[in-house]
């Protein structure tokens, strides 16, 4: 059983970026810039926006954070993406979800320029992700995949369980595997939680994607022996011996499906690192297109 280590992947990806940034920069005299814009005072999204700003600078590209008060009417923040679809010096735009409820997410995602849309999130990028064109695929299932390739997992012709049916993971993770090219070629299955059976569904997979939110959700007698596991699930639970309160946990269990899988991920150190990895990758394939 092999444990798949997604912080170390990440930190190959962010050094082999690293390199590129800096030839970016004798190339074309300046770098790939991102603004995150948050709205409010999420403790999780602060911790994800800081996280992404880290990282940016660390590769060498030119971060902004935007915070603003959680009391911004959707116009407010309507102008303020579209400042920054016309400022040229940043090219991914990233606004940080959830956004308080006066705030219609699906117009501020609307309205962040498709060819900005480093999250992949633009029903326009979306769409080009279904049909196989180039686009900007959204982090999270860009970051599984990577995984898969880079541990050498067949997906060709192989079953693809995924659990969850999201717009951000189950159903553009779907997409991908889907598709007719290398890295990809899978026979994919989505199901969710209307299934009466789920365990007929996920024991027939190669590679199970759990992307449920649920906490050890995924037990070891719903996967058959040998399978890969990639658990997306990030869940807070109570743990009073430690100094927190609590620990996070996959939406898989790791202890018992872990005696009959190949490869799994672990909760933390799995998929997350991956999605801010890939979120840089996209900022820097968006530069690049801009220079073309
Ligand atoms: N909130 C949770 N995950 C994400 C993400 O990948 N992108 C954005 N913009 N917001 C999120």
């Amino acid at each position: 059983m092999t444990i798949i280590d997604g912080k170390k992947v990440a930190q190959e990806i962010r050094n082999e970026l690293k390199e590129k940034v800096a030839g970016l920069k004798s190339a074309y005299g300046k770098v790939p810039g991102l603004v995150t814009i948050i709205v409010g005072e999420n403790p999780a999204s602060k911790v994800y926006v800081r996280m992404k700003h880290k990282a940016c600078e660390e590769v060498g590209m030119n971060p902004k954070i935007e915070a603003l008060p959680a009391t911004t009417s959707e116009d407010e923040l309507v102008s303020l993406i579209k400042k920054y679809n016309n400022d040229e010096n940043f090219h991914g735009i990233l606004v940080q979800l959830p956004l308080p409820e006066q705030i219609d997410e699906d117009k501020i995602i609307e309205t962040i320029s498709p060819e900005k849309d480093v999250d992949g999130f633009h029903p326009v990028n979306v769409g080009k992700l279904l049909i196989g064109q180039d686009t900007f695929e959204p982090c999270t299932p860009a970051g599984v995949v990577e995984l898969l390739k880079r541990y050498n997992i067949e997906t060709k012709g192989k079953h693809v369980v995924v659990v969850g049916r999201s717009n951000i993971v189950g159903k553009p993770v779907a997409a991908m595997l889907l598709q007719k090219k290398e890295g990809a070629n899978a026979i994919v299955t989505v199901c969710h939680s209307a299934a009466n059976n789920l365990s007929d569904y996920t024991k027939s997979a190669d590679i199970l994607i759990a992307a449920i939110g649920r906490p050890r959700f995924i037990t070891g007698e719903m996967v058959k022996e040998g399978v890969v596991v990639i658990d997306v699930g990030i869940n807070r639970v109570d743990a009073p011996e430690t100094k927190k309160g609590y620990k996070l946990v996959g939406d898989v269990d790791f202890d018992d499906v872990s005696q009959k899988a190949s490869f799994i991920t672990p909760v933390p150190g799995g998929v997350g690192p991956m999605t801010i990895a890939m979120l840089l990758n996209n900022t820097y394939k968006s530069f690049l297109r801009k220079q073309k």
